[in-house]
């Protein structure tokens, strides 16, 4: 049995291991709406009950293809959804275009409610106070029934809170990028649940990485910093030695990446992504792994720091505030 996790202080429960559907249509090559939708059914059989979609992942397509597979187990578990970006990958977080965007939403995953609505990147235009108001309308319409924030800083969490308390923050986090951590004392003094995405290092910490130029152009490790020449081979060297540990456990690198995620508080959730059924299965065996303090340690003296290569392009990080 999956063991259930606590999301923020609202009553968001989640499993310990949850989905993550970009992939299915956009990030990692050619989009796979078959594969994904086996990938969410068995993760389902598998006690998985917390599955991430956005607008974005090919406006309303990936929410069309979540909606159809959970269908019959829809009211079962917890389906997330984010408003907040505009075709060109601009922010739009007005009032007017979230009220728009969940609409859509809803249409496309054929619901009538969503249990979390998340604000996919912090608008810089519009108070954050506004766009949690308009979260909290949605909410006492019974159309969402938890706030999440994505990329927020430590300040903006705080005013969104005071507004409509905010259940679930998701942002990157794994072996590869720490810098999440200095979010952590906002969230445990808040009593926010922590959602790591690209838990696996979008795939790296998976031991399957190939030298950047072996991807198509459409796929975005093409051009991503952990993969290009210098930093592809110390990352290599990483995973290979996280594989050698998880070995002696009879686990996989990608199951140790996300126990290690597990480990770091209760209060955490991953949503590792893939479009493959027999993936899905290793991924969550995961959460069945308990790594010992002595794993801990050899972790931390593989990694100390995290991976080699910035996670975005520096017009991309997000500016947390
Ligand atoms: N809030 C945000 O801004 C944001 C940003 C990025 C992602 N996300 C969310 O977080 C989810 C997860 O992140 P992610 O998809 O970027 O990265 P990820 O989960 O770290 O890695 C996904 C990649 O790893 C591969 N993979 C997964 N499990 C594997 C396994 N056991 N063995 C080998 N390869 C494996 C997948 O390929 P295959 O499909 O070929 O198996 C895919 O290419 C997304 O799906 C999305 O829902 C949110």
């Amino acid at each position: 049995m999956m063991q259930t996790r606590t999301l923020g202080t609202q009553g968001l429960a989640a499993s310990a291991v949850g989905y993550g559907s970009m992939g299915i249509t956009m990030a990692y090559g050619a989009a796979d709406a078959e594969g994904g939708s086996s990938a969410i059914q068995r993760a389902y059989d598998l006690g998985v009950t917390f599955f991430d979609t956005a607008e974005l992942y090919g406006w309303g397509e990936n929410e069309k293809v979540v909606g159809q597979a959970v269908k019959d187990f829809r009211d079962d578990v917890a389906i997330a959804t984010k408003f907040g970006y505009t075709h060109d990958f601009g922010f739009d977080s007005r009032p007017g275009h979230i009220r728009e965007v969940v609409e859509n939403s809803l249409r496309n995953l054929g619901m009538a409610h969503v249990d979390v609505l998340y604000q996919h990147r912090v608008d810089p235009n519009v108070p954050i106070e506004d766009v949690a108001g308009t979260v909290k309308e949605l909410i006492d319409a019974g159309k969402v029934r938890y706030f999440g924030l994505s990329e927020a800083g430590p300040e903006t969490i705080r005013r969104a809170h005071a507004v409509q308390p905010v259940s679930v923050l998701q942002t990157e986090y794994s072996l590869f990028e720490r810098d999440a951590e200095m979010l952590f004392p906002t969230l445990n003094e808040l009593g926010i649940g922590f959602v790591p995405y690209s838990p696996l290092g979008r795939g790296f910490l998976t031991g399957t990485a190939k030298p950047a130029s072996l991807y198509e152009e459409s796929d975005m490790r093409s051009w991503d910093a952990r993969w290009q020449p210098g930093n592809f081979e110390k990352n290599v060297e990483a995973t290979v030695q996280l594989a050698e540990l998880a070995a002696s456990k009879d686990a996989t690198v990608a199951q140790f990446a996300l126990a290690w995620l597990l480990a770091q508080g209760e209060h955490i959730v991953p949503i590792p992504g893939t479009r493959s059924a027999g993936r899905v299965e290793e991924n969550v065996g995961a959460a069945d792994l308990v790594l010992s303090e002595a794993d801990l340690s050899r972790i931390s003296e593989i990694l100390p720091l995290g991976g080699f290569g910035s996670r975005y392009p520096e017009a991309m990080i997000p500016n947390w505030q």
